[in-house]
């Protein structure tokens, strides 16, 4: 079974409760879950993480950099801003999906610029709980052209 990180940045331990009107009811746990089930069925192991400094995620960046680890990243708001994630993403080599619960396209104006989207290799958004099904999807997809 192949490791995927599903990396998630700032405010996303309070999905459930935070502006449940845009993000949904399911918390990060019901993610979690979500993603240890589809995992499953597309036979990669899922390690779900979050945290809300920008040098642990960097740092888990450049563990999946020097493992080659395949990575789904929900940045949050360092997707808008964050130039040091955008470079430490900029060294990897296996795939990488971005995805967002909302469709920051369709939000305010300074979500519409993402630094993750230019080193990916797609962007998942708007589908709530959905995105992270999908993004894994496209990582299995990508993984089994790349083998
Ligand atoms: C988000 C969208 C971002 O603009 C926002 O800062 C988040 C969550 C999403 O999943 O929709 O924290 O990444």
């Amino acid at each position: 079974m192949e490791l995927v990180l599903v990396l998630n940045g700032p405010n996303l331990s309070r999905l459930g409760s935070r502006e449940p009107e845009i993000y949904g009811t399911a918390t990060l746990d019901d993610v979690a879950a979500a993603c240890a089930g589809i995992g499953g069925q597309l036979g990669l192991t899922v390690d779900v993480r979050q945290t809300d400094d920008e040098a642990e995620l960097i740092g888990w960046v450049h563990q999946a950099v020097d493992q080659r680890l395949p990575v789904v990243l929900n940045a949050a708001a360092f997707t808008h801003y964050s130039y040091a994630l955008h470079d430490a993403l900029a060294m990897r080599t296996a795939p990488l999906v971005e995805v967002h619960l909302s469709n920051p396209a369709t939000r305010e104006r300074f979500r519409h610029n993402s630094v993750v989207a230019s080193v990916s290799d797609g962007t998942v958004a708007g589908f709530g709980l959905l995105s992270y099904e999908l993004a894994l999807r496209a990582v299995a997809v990508l993984l089994a052209q790349r083998s």
